[in-house]
């Protein structure tokens, strides 16, 4: 017998229909910034599913269970399917599992957050009735140790992710981010998801709050979550989520896949390059700091969303 919160399970009954159900949580980005931490937080510890493998996810590898990528624009649904994404979305989520088998369910593809139409997709195919239920997290990380993280993440990877990819990674992290950061002045404001605009979080909150009210979505900052403050963050998230229940919330979250083991990768980088990208996303990130500031003041936040702790600086060495 599972041990589950019933409070969880509530909510998400109020989210599912005839078809399937919505999920209630989802981590919406961003890459590299713990998304896989919380997944399997909500997972391991506080009873919440992914997708099922089926349907349009038959067959899929065992990840897409937390990442279905259907808003993600990866071509699995667009606007042309607005009126049966729904039920080719919720079929994924079935109700026999809730209360049996799941407290709840949970998207989590870190992509979303920055996928210029996901919002506006998932708002125009989910009813009213349900979208106000959803709850949405966001993890932000320092925008440059984020792009260093993805860099190494990449090299790792597939080759189908290294041909996605529009700057070449096969070669130091500074050479990599210098062509980012040619591009990104080139290309304001369309491709916004791509390269450094991957680390511009203001506009990327801004998709999803003129879809989403905002108290419909928890930010946290990285360092706080993962080093600082880890358990209080952790009864926040679930709190927020609607686990009422102490004894099943851990005090730690796990470290799969945050920093990645050995092997080979690019820790630091010379101060040259983080110079250049800390001239660009300065800018941005006292963009994000005032938003959230004046979220908080105007009291359109959760009222238990933690201040966001602005980022410590990416280290770097220098050249002699
Ligand atoms: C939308 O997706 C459908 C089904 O995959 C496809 O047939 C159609 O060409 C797509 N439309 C656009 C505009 O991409
Ligand atoms: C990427 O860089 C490597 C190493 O410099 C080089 O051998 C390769 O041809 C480059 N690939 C592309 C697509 O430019
Ligand atoms: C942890 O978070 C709580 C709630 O936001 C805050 O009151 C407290 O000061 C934080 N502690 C540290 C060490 O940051």
């Amino acid at each position: 017998m599972l041990v589950v919160s019933m409070a969880a399970v509530a909510r998400q009954r109020a989210l599912c229909v005839e078809t399937g159900c919505w999920p209630a949580a989802w981590i919406l980005g961003c890459p590299k910034c713990a998304s896989t931490s919380v997944w399997l937080l909500l997972h391991d510890s506080l009873g919440f599913c992914g997708a099922e493998l089926a349907g349009l996810l038959e067959g899929e590898a065992e990840w897409h269970e937390k990442e279905t990528h259907f808003w993600s624009g990866r071509g699995v649904v667009n606007t042309s399917m607005v009126p049966v994404i729904g039920e080719l979305f919720t079929e994924l989520y079935p109700v026999r599992k809730v209360g049996d088998s799941c407290a709840s369910f949970v998207e989590g593809t870190p992509d979303n957050l920055r996928t210029i139409d996901a919002a506006t997709l998932l708002k125009k195919s989910a009813p009213p009735s349900v979208s106000g239920l959803f709850r949405f997290v966001v993890v932000l990380r320092e925008p440059i140790a984020r792009d260093l993280s993805w860099y190494n993440h990449v090299r790792r990877a597939s080759r189908k992710l290294l041909r996605e990819h529009e700057c070449n990674v096969s070669v130091s992290y500074e050479e990599y981010a210098r062509c980012h950061a040619e591009k990104f002045e080139a290309t304001f404001p369309r491709s916004q998801e791509k390269g450094l605009w991957g680390g511009v979080y203001k506009l990327q909150l801004d998709l999803w709050t003129r879809w989403f009210d905002r108290s419909q979505i928890l930010v946290f900052d990285f360092a706080s979550l993962v080093v600082y403050n880890t358990t209080t963050y952790i009864r926040t998230l679930a709190s927020f989520l609607g686990v009422d229940d102490d004894h099943i919330i851990p005090a730690t979250i796990p470290h799969r896949n945050v920093v990645g083991a050995g092997d080979n990768q690019q820790r630091t980088i010379d101060c040259e390059t983080r110079d250049l990208l800390e001239g660009i996303f300065a800018p941005w990130n006292e963009q994000l700091y005032a938003l959230l500031d004046q979220d908080h003041r105007a009291k359109r936040a959760w009222v238990g969303e933690p201040p966001f702790r602005p980022f410590d600086p990416m280290p770097c060495h220098h050249h002699y």
